[in-house]
């Protein structure tokens, strides 16, 4: 039986995981929920309880709301720890991040398990914290290759984003895609940018972007612009994928902690990454389709207050649901 494990998590999370979990149910797949995030810490003291993560390891798939409350920010235990952590055991080290609207049609392949979210950081005995970005050549090469491999499936473009001008770990990012692009993908059109300037493109001329690859933080920044030149945040979805083991699909918004409680957050980047999960996640492609066709339909004229409207979450993702019975 297919299973999917739900992780809710904080502020809006359980607001628009709601709306996913009615499409579950309509499309008849099993799913259980299990704590997560800033609750999870309030309640049991840890972002990821033992059991939260062998669910997860248990599951087909795993559908994550959001993380994150104003009150652990900062802290040494934070809700945020538990979202990396659980990244990183499942070995989810590609995370897709598509954006689309008129004219454009762009993917980001985010490096999701090392950089400098993963190095070693601290504090030393002077005084001076820090934090290390740090890659390995197997770590480039076998997200590259997904990029490669994706871009394929596309118009066969590849663009490569690094700091290559200061960071020494992008010199080995350069090296590794540009070597792995010459040997195995001499069919991908492979180009390289730094990311300050194509912070830029990225706001200027999303049209002219097809595939982009690039490490950790850059991507978590980039995929932020990205959706904000495309609709905004509410309407961005994420599947992160590694090569054995169930992925983690999650919109690519936060908790949004200043509309939570207020059944006005946008279900839209959350029934995305459900679709995401049918696609990649559970081989489901057909209703894949028919739910990311039913969410475009429903966004022509039903709109949450951040796309100028004012339907709520569940009237939203209800009138999706109407659409994907119909
Ligand atoms: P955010 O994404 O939560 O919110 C940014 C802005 O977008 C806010 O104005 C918010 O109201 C709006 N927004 C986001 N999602 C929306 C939606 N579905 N519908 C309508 N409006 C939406 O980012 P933030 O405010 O920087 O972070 C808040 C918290 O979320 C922090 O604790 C952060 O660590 C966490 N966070 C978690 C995840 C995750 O769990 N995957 C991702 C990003 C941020
Ligand atoms: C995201 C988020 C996370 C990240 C945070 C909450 C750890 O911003 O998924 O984009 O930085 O990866
Ligand atoms: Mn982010």
């Amino acid at each position: 039986m297919t299973h999917v494990a739900v992780l809710p998590g904080d502020g809006i999370g359980p607001e628009v995981t709601a709306e996913a979990v009615r499409v579950l149910d309509e499309l008849g797949i099993g799913h259980s929920e299990h704590a997560f995030g800033g609750s999870a810490i309030l309640a049991a003291g840890t972002p990821l309880p033992d059991e939260t993560l062998n669910a997860c390891r248990a599951a087909d798939a795993v559908l994550l709301g959001a993380v994150g409350l104003p009150e652990l920010e900062g802290q040494a235990v934070r809700p945020e720890q538990g979202l990396l952590r659980l990244r990183k055991e499942l070995g989810v080290y590609a995370n897709l991040r598509p954006s689309q609207a008129d004219g454009v049609d762009l993917v980001i392949v985010r490096e999701l398990v090392g950089g400098l979210y993963f190095g070693e950081k601290g504090t030393r005995e002077d005084g001076t914290w820090f934090d290390t970005c740090e890659y390995t050549r197997p770590e480039v090469e076998r997200v590259a290759r997904r990029a490669f491999e994706l871009a394929r499936t596309r118009s066969g473009r590849l663009t490569s984003v690094d700091k290559v001008n200061v960071l020494h770990t992008s010199r080995l990012w350069r090296d590794v895609v540009s070597e792995l692009g010459t040997a195995e993908y001499a069919d991908v059109a492979l180009d390289h940018a730094l990311v300050d300037s194509y912070a830029m493109v990225v706001v200027q001329a999303p049209e002219t972007i097809d595939v982009v690859l690039t490490e950790n933080t850059f991507g978590d920044i980039l995929s932020d612009v990205a959706a904000a030149v495309t609709g905004g945040l509410g309407l961005a979805a994420s599947a992160s994928l590694g090569d054995a083991g169930p992925g983690l699909f999650e919109p690519v918004h936060g908790s949004a902690p200043q509309i939570a409680g207020r059944g006005i957050a946008n279900p839209a980047g959350m029934l995305r990454s459900l679709a995401l999960l049918l696609r990649h996640g559970l081989e489901r492609a057909t209703e894949a389709n028919a739910l990311e066709r039913a969410v475009d339909e429903v966004l022509e004229e039903v709109r949450t207050p951040d796309l100028g409207g004012d339907a709520s979450t569940q009237e939203m993702g209800r009138a999706v649901l109407r659409r994907l019975a119909a």
